[in-house]
């Protein structure tokens, strides 16, 4: 029995489900019963009936996952699987941040831990941050704990926000010359970037996109060829379902390293093994189980 095979029968031997974000390996995307974007794996795991959840993403997806999920168990092929940005602010980081604003609404990443979701009013991914921020019209609103995206949507919604400074350590390499010099090889070619980009590449591109959305954009689209300015692994999903279509990585630097971790090896470990289990401790997990619902309620 290959590897592949192995996966398989021990999934269902398990009564496991195994979801993948769109950054994954390619492999693992392919073994996956569900591959998609931060909201559409919130969802997911929100709905799925099996007893294991193997998630094949970085630390705060499966924590999210397992704030939603509280009678299942959640597996994290490898547990040093985190997110960089997500580190960049605490707890009590934000407990100060929000002392300095009394009143101020808190919206968070999902991006983040789950202390920090746990002192915030409402969640948001790259997809829906507008629509989020837009139910606090009236109100301050603290937007943590990434400075791309809450100036994407300050700038989406005409309004200020008062912005943490963290930032995603893969996107902040993608620069507005090699989107140029990429645009210029193929002029035909619609450029795709994420909101986690920095301004100066986000105006360099055409559409700005979460990575659920580029999927469905892509395949609505009557352009043949896209330049995708985010994580290299969109691109074999979207290669995989447009196999018409032409994709062009916009740097060879844009890899998330913390999205590697997860190989079909750990995949099989962490099934024959039933570990590294994710879990939150109650308290934290009721708090921040508020902001996620709210997301889910108004996206
Ligand atoms: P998406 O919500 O667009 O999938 O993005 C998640 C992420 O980690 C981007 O860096
Ligand atoms: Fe975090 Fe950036 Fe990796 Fe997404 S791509 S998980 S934001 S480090």
């Amino acid at each position: 029995m290959n590897l592949v095979e192995e996966i398989r029968k021990l999934r269902d031997e398990r009564d496991a489900f195994i979801v993948a974000h769109n950054y994954q390996r390619p492999e693992v995307q392919d073994i996956a019963d569900f591959v998609g974007d931060s909201l559409e794996l919130a969802r997911i795991a929100n709905e799925i009936e099996a007893r294991y959840l193997v998630f094949c993403g970085v630390h705060f997806m499966a924590e999210t996952a397992a704030i939603l999920n509280p009678a299942k168990t959640i597996l994290l092929p490898d547990p040093l699987s985190g997110c960089p940005m997500a580190d960049m602010l605490t707890g009590p980081q934000l407990a100060e941040f929000k002392a300095q604003h009394p009143g101020a609404k808190v919206v968070c990443y999902v991006n983040s831990t789950a202390e920090v979701k746990a002192l915030s009013d409402c969640c948001c991914t790259s997809g829906n941050a507008a629509k989020i921020v837009a139910r606090y019209a009236d109100d301050e609103v603290l937007f943590v704990p990434d400075q791309h995206l809450g100036s994407y949507v300050a700038e989406t919604l005409g309004r200020e926000l008062i912005l943490w400074p963290g930032y995603c350590p893969t996107h902040v390499r993608i620069h507005p010359e090699e989107i140029a010099a990429l645009k210029a090889a193929h002029p035909g070619a619609l450029v795709l970037a994420h909101p986690e980009c920095p301004k100066a590449a986000r105006d360099a591109s055409d559409h700005i996109l979460s990575t659920g959305q580029m999927v469905n954009f892509v395949k609505d689209s009557p352009a043949r060829e896209f330049i995708i300015a985010t994580e290299e692994g969109l691109i074999h999903r979207l290669q995989k379902d447009n196999l018409d279509k032409r994709f062009h990585r916009v740097s060879s630097y844009a890899i998330c390293p913390n999205m590697k971790r997860n190989t079909l090896e750990k995949v099989l470990t962490s099934l024959r093994d039933l570990s590294p289990v994710v879990t939150v401790a109650e308290e934290v997990a009721n708090q921040a189980r508020r902001a996620i619902e709210q997301m889910l309620a108004w996206s």
